[in-house]
């Protein structure tokens, strides 16, 4: 297979304003078909020559699909990654897998069933800091802790561009929970890929302390590898997006990196190490995106780039999004109400 034909199912944010570049980017990935319920986000993709249909068999009958990109809302991940499983096309399903555990086995296990290739878009593994980080780990003596702060400002009435949006993640239908759900998946997946293992106990306070919704808009937690490093995570919807809000630190004995807004959706941020003086750590600018597509494409090609295919198993994936769905639903709500509040 020369080039990967790629489908895109649910066209909204993060498919166009993150995704599509990323694909566009890609040598040996070419967009042939587009999907989504909504006719105006089908017209808002800027991508030449692909087929926009509401309708997901056409979507999923169309001439050179070979792999899906799932980006609808989270309740929606499991029957799109079933209809192209049982399609045969190979799937990158957006994180978290699914709202629930349920859902997201199911989807594994259908991928699994059908024999696809089944990847998810963690896209923060790709981040450049975050792969330059990786490399310094061995440099930091014995890992005692990672400390991450991954947190936004997200009302209930937040929009990613200014156009009236459907905002479904705070309805816990269709996110499955609130900011814990939304954020913390990224930083416990980036936990193993920084340190080569995953969390492996995790338990989680919740609050709802600003918005008014019917989700958490805060979590704190904490967790440990089987080696014993110490994980804690604050994730959140009510920090204003003017403070200082995405931080993420490895301590170890002989030294400690520190990488401030890497956690994103861009290649921006700093890498700085310390040992104990801080010098800068230089890294590439991929997008992690364009980045992730590469990597899927190549494994879809079966050319792997760096000799490597997708080096993620989806079984750990699911692993992992159990832990977390787990330990929100074993968690105890704040009791306070929300207080309201703007930035
Ligand atoms: N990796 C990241 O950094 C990142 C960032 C943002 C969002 N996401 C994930 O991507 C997914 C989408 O998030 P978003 O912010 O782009 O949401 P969005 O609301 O902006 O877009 C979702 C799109 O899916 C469409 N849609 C809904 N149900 C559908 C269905 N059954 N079939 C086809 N289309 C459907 C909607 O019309 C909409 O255009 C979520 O799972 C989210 O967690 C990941």
């Amino acid at each position: 297979m020369s080039t990967v034909g790629w489908g895109i199912a649910g066209c909204g944010w993060v498919a166009r304003d993150h995704a599509l570049p990323g694909l566009l980017a890609v040598d040996g990935a070419r967009v042939v078909a587009l999907h989504d319920l909504d006719p105006a986000a089908l017209d808002r993709m800027p991508v030449e020559g692909a087929r926009r249909t509401t309708d997901l068999a056409g979507f999923l009958a169309t001439p050179g699909l070979d792999a899906v990109y799932v980006a609808v809302p989270n309740a929606g991940h499991r029957p799109l990654v079933e209809a192209a499983a049982a399609a045969g096309t190979a799937v990158l399903c957006e994180k978290p897998l699914a709202a629930d555990v349920d859902d997201a086995q199911a989807l594994v296990d259908a991928c699994a069933r059908a024999g696809v290739l089944l990847g998810a878009a963690y896209d923060q593994r790709w981040h450049p800091a975050h792969v330059r980080l990786r490399e310094l780990v061995p440099e930091l003596g014995t890992v005692t802790a990672v400390r991450i702060v991954y947190c936004c400002w997200l009302p209930g009435d937040w929009t990613p561009d200014g156009r009236p949006h459907d905002n479904w993640r705070v309805d816990r239908a269709r996110a499955g929970g609130g900011a814990a759900i939304d954020l913390a998946p990224h930083g416990l997946d980036l936990v193993g890929t920084l340190l080569g293992e995953d969390v492996t106990t995790l338990s989680a306070l919740l609050q709802t302390r600003v918005h008014d919704y019917g989700v958490d808009d805060g979590a704190l937690l904490t967790g440990a590898t089987p080696s014993g490093v110490l994980v804690g995570l604050h994730v959140a919807f009510n920090t204003p997006d003017a403070l200082p809000r995405r931080r993420l630190e490895v301590v170890g004995t002989r030294g400690m990196a520190v990488a401030l807004d890497t956690m994103g959706q861009t290649a921006g941020g700093s890498l700085t190490l310390y040992r104990p003086d801080p010098v800068d750590v230089p890294f590439a600018d991929t997008p992690p995106f364009e980045a992730q597509f590469a990597a899927f494409t190549d494994a879809v090609a079966g050319r792997g780039r760096a000799g490597t295919a997708w080096p993620y198993d989806p079984a750990r994936d699911l692993a992992l999004h159990r832990l977390l769905l787990t330990a929100l639903s074993e968690s105890a709500p704040s009791e306070s109400a929300p207080s309201g509040g703007t930035p």
